[in-house]
């Protein structure tokens, strides 16, 4: 016997419909709608004030809306705050990292804040998921900026939300920092982690999400899987051209990708 969930009841990480945002007379978001499957990254791409973390501040109910509902692991952001705020992180774009601090003991303080019981074991062994062990004893301050988002992100993680809104995560890093945190990110997903990620950069979405949804003035233009938002566009004609490489793979190569990627995660494509 076979049994059909309804398909407005199929199982949704996140729920928004027909969110709105106005910042006095300036109309940010106008009607956002977006499902999103629990265990699943899903980029929300869009250009530099697209409003992108404001619809993020809604969903981590650090800001009201003004029309529409969302619902973050069933509960929704207006009437069971406190609850959304259980089943979330929140990792911005400026780090909450302590600079004076090691790396070590960033964790265990957040570990300690969070009232768990082995913060030490917890440290340690978050900073083995995200390749910190051995920078571990090292102060902050002295980290590249991929280290440090990625120690951002492993804070993040203290107390095992099931959902964790990434917010540019990327921006203002170089290409290897960017690829670091995506390494860091793809790990996420692994341990059942529905990850929200809002970007600007078109590579980061196709790099790392199921689903890919366009926010753009105040509207979901575009919601898909990256081969049915590719498919929006006409059947590319088959041309001769020689592969160049690109400036990323210039800067890769000549710089050295260095830093020891142990998880042998395979090559799970995104793009199905
Ligand atoms: N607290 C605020 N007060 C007034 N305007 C704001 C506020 N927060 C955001 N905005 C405006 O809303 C728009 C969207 O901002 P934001 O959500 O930060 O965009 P994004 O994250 O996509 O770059 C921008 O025009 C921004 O200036
Ligand atoms: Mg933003």
């Amino acid at each position: 016997m076979t049994t059909t969930v309804p398909k407005s009841e199929a199982p949704a990480a996140i729920r928004v419909h027909g969110i709105e945002k106005s910042f006095k007379d300036v109309q940010v978001l106008r009607g956002v709608d977006l499902k999103i499957t629990p265990g699943s990254i899903f980029a929300l791409l869009g250009s530099n004030g697209a409003g992108k973390t404001t619809l993020v501040r809604i969903l981590s109910t650090l800001l009201p809306a003004d029309g529409g509902t969302a619902s973050v692991d069933d509960y929704d952001v207006a009437t069971q705050p406190a609850d959304v705020r259980e089943s979330i992180s929140l990792t911005g774009q400026f780090a909450a990292v302590d600079e004076m601090l090691t790396g070590r003991e960033n964790l265990v303080l957040v570990a300690k804040l969070r009232h768990l019981k082995n913060p030490d074991a917890i440290a340690d062994d978050l900073l083995a998921r995200f390749t910190l062990a051995g920078a571990g004893a090292r102060k902050a301050a002295t980290y590249s900026g991929g280290m440090r988002r990625r120690l951002d992100i492993a804070m993040s993680l203290i107390g095992n939300p099931p959902i964790i809104f990434l917010d540019e995560p990327t921006t203002g890093l170089d290409p290897q920092g960017r690829i670091e945190v995506w390494q860091a990110i793809k790990q996420l997903v692994d341990g059942g982690t529905t990850v929200l990620l809002t970007t600007q950069y078109l590579d980061e979405a196709e790099q790392l999400a199921e689903r890919i949804a366009i926010l753009h003035q105040g509207r979901i233009i575009v919601d898909g899987s990256l081969t049915e938002l590719k498919q929006l566009l006409p059947p590319a004609k088959v041309e001769y051209v020689e592969k160049q490489p690109t400036l990323e793979d210039v800067f890769l190569t000549l710089v050295g990708d260095h830093d020891a990627d142990d998880s042998a995660c395979g090559s799970a494509g995104t793009d199905k």
